[in-house]
C-alpha cells in the first residue's frame, strides 16, 4: 500500500489578521493534497496556529484581553478563512492543545535524558515580533536584520539543544538527498549557512509567561520555535508513538516561506535526527509577496485581504492568480491590474469561452458525436496527463498551469480553424467529429484545472453532463455522449 501523503503548512500566528501570504501557502498546500487525492492517494493536509510567547502575550495584553480567548479567536480567524478559500484540510492543531503540550514535553525530556539539552547562560539579541535570536555581530545598531525592528538584550541562564552536533549530519543529508530544499537557490542559501560556524540553540526563557514550561526545570519557558515546530510531529501521533505516526510521518511536503528556512531546513532536521526520527521528503520555501510593488505594511495600507480578493474576484479566480503569477519559490508581486489582465484573457476568454463556445454549437448544431479522427489533440491530453506527477513532486504550478493552457489554446485555435459553423451546412460528419474532439478536450480540461479550481472543475462538468470519477474515466477514448450537456452560466463572468 502507498503511504499516506502528508503535507504541511507553518503554523500561522495568531496575533495578526491572516493576509495573502498566509493564503499563498495554504492554497499551494491545497492544491497537492487535491491533486494526489485525484489520482487516488490518501493524503493528509496538517496546518494551524502557533499561540504561545512573548508576541502573542503582548499583542493580548495590548487590548487587555485575556490571552486564550485571545488565541481562540485568532484560530476561528485562520479556520473561516480557509473555509471561504475552499482549504480542504485534514487537521488543524494549535500549540495550545493538550496533545501538542504533552509533545513538547516528552521530546524535551526525551533529549535532556540523552545528554542532548544543557545549561548555560544565554547573553545576545533578541527580536519579540520575529522571535529570533541574533548575536551583536549579526546586528547593525541593534536593528533586527530580519524585519528592521529593535532588538532586545538578553542576558539570562537558558537551555541549549547541541544543534551544533548535527552540522556534518545535516550537510551530508543534503548533499545526499537532492530534493530535500527546494528550490535550490534555498538550498544553496542553507549549504551556505552550515558551511560557517552552527553554534548550539537556546530552547528555552526565564522571563516569558505564556508557553510551555521545560519538564525538568519549570522556571524555564520553551523557545517558540522549538513549541511551534514540534507541532510537525505531535499532530500525526507521536506522543503515543500510535500506528497512525509511523502511517503519516516522515512529511512528504513541508510548504514554508523562504523567511524561515532556516528554522525548517536546519533546526527542524537537526531535532528530528536527535530524536532518531526520519526527515521529510522535501522542506520547500517559496518566496514573498509585495503587494503593487511595496512590501505590503500595516502604514502603507498595501496589505492584501485574501478575503476581500475572494470577494472581488471569486476564490477560484484568487486561487489561479496566486499559483499563476509567480513561479513558486520565487517572489511576486500582487497587482490589481496583472489580475485583470489575467482574469480577463486566461479565465475569462480563453478557458470560459472554449467551453461556453463549444456547448453553444452543440446545443444549435445537436450533431452525432463521432470520434473519426482525434487531430493530434488525442496525443496533447495525454502528454499532459503523464506529465503531472513529476510536476506536482516538485510543487512547479507555472509547468502545470502552462500546460493546461496549452491546451486550452490549441482548443481555441482548433476551433478558429475547423470552423464547425461552416461545417454545420457543408459536412455534418466532419462537424460530430470536431465538435467530439472539443467535448473530449474540455473534460480533460475540468479534470485538470481541479487541484487549482475545485469550483470551476465541477462547473465545467456539470456544463458537460458528466461526473468522472478516476482519470480513466477522463482519458481520450472514453465514449462521450452530447445528451446530457447543460450549458449555464459563464465560468468567470466579465468583471
Ligand atoms: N509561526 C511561524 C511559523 C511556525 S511553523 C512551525 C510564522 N508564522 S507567520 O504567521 O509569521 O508566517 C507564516 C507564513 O507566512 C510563513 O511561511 C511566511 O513566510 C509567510 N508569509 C508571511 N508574509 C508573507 C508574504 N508577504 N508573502 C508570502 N508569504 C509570507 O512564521
Amino acid at each position: 500500500m502507498d503511504k499516506i501523503i502528508l503535507i504541511t503548512t507553518p503554523l500561522y500566528y495568531v496575533n495578526a489578521d491572516p493576509h495573502i501570504g498566509h493564503a499563498y501557502t495554504q492554497v499551494a498546500a491545497d492544491t497537492l493534497a487535491r491533486y494526489w487525492r485525484q489520482r487516488g492517494r490518501e493524503v493528509h493536509l496538517l496546518t494551524g496556529t502557533d499561540e504561545h510567547g512573548e508576541k502573542i502575550l503582548r499583542a493580548a495584553r495590548q487590548i487587555n484581553k485575556d490571552v486564550k480567548e485571545f488565541v481562540d479567536e485568532g484560530a476561528e480567524k485562520f479556520k473561516k478563512l480557509w473555509e471561504k478559500l475552499n482549504i480542504n484540510y485534514d487537521q488543524f492543531i494549535r500549540t495550545t492543545d493538550k496533545i501538542h503540550i504533552d509533545t513538547v514535553n516528552k521530546v524535551l525530556y526525551t533529549l535532556y535524558e540523552k545528554g542532548l539539552i544543557y545549561k548555560g547562560d544565554y547573553s545576545g539579541l533578541y527580536c519579540v515580533p520575529c522571535e529570533t535570536f541574533f548575536t551583536p555581530s549579526q546586528a547593525e545598531e541593534n536593528l533586527c536584520p530580519d524585519c528592521g525592528r529593535e532588538l532586545e538584550s538578553l542576558s539570562q541562564e537558558s537551555y541549549f539543544f547541541k544543534l551544533s552536533a548535527f552540522k556534518d549530519k545535516l550537510l551530508r543529508h543534503i548533499e545526499e538527498n537532492p530534493d530535500f530544499i527546494m528550490p535550490g537557490s534555498r538550498k544553496n542559501e542553507i549549504k551556505g549557512f552550515l558551511a560557517g560556524e552552527l553554534k548550539d540553540l537556546s530552547i528555552s526563557r526565564l522571563d516569558v509567561e505564556w508557553g510551555i514550561k521545560l519538564p525538568f526545570d519549570s522556571r524555564h519557558t520553551v523557545y517558540v520555535w522549538v513549541d511551534a515546530l514540534l507541532n510537525y510531529i505531535s499532530a500525526p501521533g507521536y506522543l503515543n508513538e500510535q500506528q497512525c505516526f509511523r502511517d503519516l510521518w516522515p512529511a512528504d511536503m513541508q510548504l514554508l516561506g523562504k523567511d524561515i528556512i532556516k528554522f525548517h531546513a536546519v533546526i527542524w532536521p537537526a531535532m528530528l535526527m536527535a530524536l532518531n526520527l526520519p526527515l521529510p521528503g522535501t522542506v520547500f520555501a517559496h518566496g514573498w509577496w509585495t503587494s503593487e510593488g511595496k512590501k505590503m505594511s500595516k502604514s502603507l495600507g498595501n496589505v492584501v485581504d485574501p478575503a476581500q480578493a475572494a470577494d472581488e474576484w471569486g476564490v477560484d479566480a484568487l486561487r489561479y492568480y496566486l499559483l499563476r503569477q509567480v513561479t513558486f519559490g520565487q517572489d511576486g508581486d500582487f497587482s490589481k491590474s496583472r489580475f485583470k489582465e489575467r482574469y480577463d484573457t486566461e479565465l475569462a476568454n480563453e478557458l470560459g469561452n472554449l467551453l461556453s463556445r463549444v456547448l453553444s454549437m452543440i446545443e444549435k448544431y445537436r450533431p452525432n458525436a463521432s470520434s473519426v479522427s482525434p487531430e493530434g489533440l488525442d496525443l496533447t491530453v495525454e502528454a499532459a496527463l503523464g506529465n503531472l506527477d513529476k510536476l506536482y513532486r516538485k510543487a512547479d504550478f507555472s509547468a502545470i498551469l502552462d500546460i493546461i493552457w496549452d491546451l486550452i489554446k490549441k482548443a481555441n485555435s482548433y476551433v478558429e480553424q475547423s470552423k464547425p459553423w461552416i461545417l454545420a451546412k457543408e459536412d455534418p460528419g466532419k462537424l460530430g467529429c470536431v465538435l467530439a474532439n472539443l467535448f473530449r478536450v474540455l473534460r480533460a480540461v475540468g479534470w485538470l484545472i481541479y487541484p487549482f479550481m475545485p469550483s470551476a472543475s465541477g462547473q465545467v462538468f456539470e456544463q458537460l453532463g458528466i461526473s468522472p470519477a478516476c482519470v480513466d474515466d477522463i482519458k481520450w477514448n472514453k465514449e462521450i455522449s452530447f445528451n446530457s450537456i447543460n450549458k449555464g452560466e459563464p465560468l468567470f463572468p466579465k468583471k
